[in-house]
């Protein structure tokens, strides 16, 4: 197993379904209120130099709840903001802590990080990928849908962090996935690349949104500026007219399709209100299940 979770494309189907398999049972015991400790006595270090409402808190719950002891620690009120190295900061933090998350721009940060500490690393999101979020993502599907298998996946709007962590789990898992993007904001090619050399699923771009979410199972969409492009706002708008995830788009899946959106969300935008207040959204459950997919690879990596 692979010390750190940077990337699903560090793992195996088995490996990830294992996980899957952890975290139901994890799920049903923190329901049931029934003491689950199984990083009695450990520490997570959880280091953000961006915003966070989902990942800190169901980190920081999470550790809780297993046992452990989480410590949030923003780059800005420490000494990495005044530019202290990465490699130093990951070598002294792996003297006091069992695991560090963190959220960052580049995923060259998380991985130089991971080399340098001896303890487990987790990726909270970078510009290139949010393995944690898709995790939550696939975990959904398997509780409404029964299984991955066999489903037809969409994604649309913009090739960002999300699209490229959907590519590789398409690739990992199996699974068919149309990517409807605007010219210009594809997915990362390196990671497109390692998709269609590392599995037989089938995986299109499109520019068209109607043919992505034509007889899909699962359709999703993240915001159309990421974090970090705030300033590109009004040109993203403009590129992504006509990539809204709403009714009429809806209405080409099929019926029972479950609608997916990691949030924060633009009503309006990439997403109708009706569409994400309406019966085929699951974001809720979404959003519960980033707690206990994350106990999962923690209880894995840490334990
Ligand atoms: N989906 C997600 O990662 O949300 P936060 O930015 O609130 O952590
Ligand atoms: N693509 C978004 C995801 C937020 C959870 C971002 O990077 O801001």
């Amino acid at each position: 197993m692979n010390k750190d979770f940077l990337a699903l494309s560090q793992f195996s189907k088995a490996e990830l379904d294992a996980m899957f398999a952890l975290c139901k049972d994890l799920k049903a015991k923190t329901k049931n209120r029934e003491e689950h400790h199984l990083l009695k006595g450990k520490t997570l270090a959880m280091i953000f130099e961006k915003s966070s409402t989902r990942t800190r808190i169901s980190f920081e719950v999470g550790m809780y709840q297993l046992g452990g002891h989480p410590l949030f620690i923003s780059s800005k009120d420490s000494q990495m903001g005044r530019g202290e190295p990465i490699k130093d900061t990951a070598r002294v933090m792996a003297r006091y802590c069992d695991g560090v998350m963190i959220r960052t721009f580049a995923q060259e940060t998380v991985e130089e990080f991971a080399k340098y500490a001896s303890i487990p690393v987790i990726n909270g999101l970078t510009d290139l990928h949010h393995p944690c979020q898709i995790m939550a993502d696939v975990f959904t599907v398997i509780e409404h849908k029964g299984s991955y298998d066999g489903l037809k996946f969409a994604w649309i709007g913009d090739g960002n962090n999300m699209a490229n962590s959907w590519i590789e789990a398409a690739a990992i898992f199996g699974f068919d996935l149309t990517l409807a993007c605007p010219e210009g904001y594809d997915p990362n090619p390196q990671v497109l690349a390692w998709a269609k050399a590392n599995g037989s699923a089938k995986i299109v771009i499109t520019r068209d949104p109607k043919e992505a979410a034509k007889d899909a199972d699962v359709l999703n969409t993240d915001v159309w500026a990421s974090m970090g492009q705030e300033e590109e706002q009004k040109i993203r708008e403009k590129a992504f007219a006509g990539y809204q995830l709403d009714e009429q788009l809806l209405a080409l899946a099929k019926k029972d399709a479950l609608v997916l959106h990691c949030l924060p969300a633009h009503r309006g935008e990439e997403i109708s209100d009706g569409v994400i207040e309406g019966p085929n959204s699951v974001v809720w459950d979404e959003a519960e299940n980033r707690l206990h997919v994350q106990k999962a690879i923690m209880a894995t990596l840490m334990k």
